[in-house]
């Protein structure tokens, strides 16, 4: 038979016990195991004594039931104190919850790399003098090939490069010169625009040609404007777009709506991985050229008076040299890693 005396001695010594490994306890989890361990319901070491109870003489039961409740709370209210202390970060480790920490802003979206880059080419273009035009995405052979001298057996309006509504001369534009037509035809000279817009081929979806894409088209026509106004002109943009060093090259090309006509290729300073700065190679960004008299009689404008020139750039291009982007589809392929590296710049 267990004595009373004794009893109280063995719960005195494991509320010794139980209080230690409360206070060494580190995570909530060990508080836990501190819990089911002595006070479990049945296993636990406290509850075991309990049940030695019944074997007692009835005069010692109430001493040692009393000594046993006594020892319950006591337990029970250091884990309880010590669980509140390790969640609000006390304990002696970190806490799972950092209060110190700012709070999480949700992602609310950034407008577009290339709508950035577009609405920076006209601000460019508005600083010099342009206004900011816009055209129809839907537009007849009209505005598209004829008034732009492109007759509609020219390769360039071929039923194979171009996206005709059905059973019409409708189709979606295949480049933004239509807008230097109804510009022209709206607006008599000094005119300077810039027309940003979409525009839809029947191209590939390939690294550097999507179906669809963004041109910006750029028109100056007043009484004597030549092509050193033009090469004034995008040499000042590229300079302001693409930092001092940028330089233009121009090469001879063909579009029926301007003659002459150049292809235009950019290079400029680019930081080296070893942080050295080196020029770039070159790389085309658009076409450009003397308005065409033939164009220029098409709208009502005196070509003997007037003459005027016109470039169309590729903004994803563009925004593919500004930020560093090997492949244009990743422009279109809302990506959320990539967009939201995009947005932060
Ligand atoms: N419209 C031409 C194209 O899409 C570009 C261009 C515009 C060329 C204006 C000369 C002048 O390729």
């Amino acid at each position: 038979m267990t004595d009373g005396i004794a009893l109280v001695d063995i719960l005195r010594r494991l509320e010794t016990e139980a209080l230690a490994a409360v206070a060494k306890a580190s995570e909530t989890s060990m508080l836990e195991a501190v819990r089911v361990e002595y006070l479990g319901r049945r296993e636990g070491k406290v509850s075991s004594v309990l049940q030695g109870l019944g074997t007692l003489p009835v005069e010692t039961r109430p001493r040692v039931g009393a000594e046993a409740n006594r020892v319950k709370r006591s337990l029970a209210e250091a884990l309880e104190r010590k669980s509140g202390e390790l969640l609000a970060g006390a304990g002696d480790t970190p806490s799972p919850v950092d209060l110190t920490l700012p709070g999480r802003r949700p992602w609310t979206g950034a407008r577009h790399p290339v709508t950035l880059v577009v609405d920076e080419i006209c601000a460019i273009f508005h600083d010099l003098g342009f206004t900011r035009v816009r055209g129809p995405e839907v537009e007849n052979e009209w505005y598209n090939f004829v008034a732009l001298n492109t007759p509609t057996d020219h390769p360039a309006a071929d039923e194979q490069d171009t996206l005709y509504l059905e059973a019409s001369d409708l189709l979606l534009r295949s480049h933004t010169s239509p807008v230097q037509v109804r510009t022209m035809e709206r607006h008599e000279p000094p005119i300077r625009v810039v027309a940003p817009g979409w525009v839809y081929r029947r191209d590939s979806y390939d690294p550097t040609h999507t179906p669809v894409f963004l041109q910006v088209e750029g028109l100056a026509v007043d009484d004597g404007i030549t092509f050193v106004d033009l090469k004034a002109t995008l040499g000042e943009f590229a300079r302001r777009f693409f930092g001092e060093g940028a330089k233009l090259r121009f090469r001879p090309s063909f579009f029926p709506f301007t003659e002459p006509s150049a292809e235009v290729d950019v290079k400029r300073m680019v930081t080296r991985a070893d942080g050295v700065r080196v020029e770039s190679d070159w790389l085309e960004i658009m076409g450009a050229g003397m308005v065409d008299p033939a164009v220029l009689a098409n709208v009502g404008c005196d070509p003997e008076r007037h003459t005027g020139w016109a470039f169309g750039m590729g903004p994803g291009r563009i925004a593919m040299l500004r930020y560093d982007v090997p492949d244009l589809r990743m422009f279109f392929e809302s990506d959320m890693r990539f967009l939201a590296q995009m947005g932060a710049r």
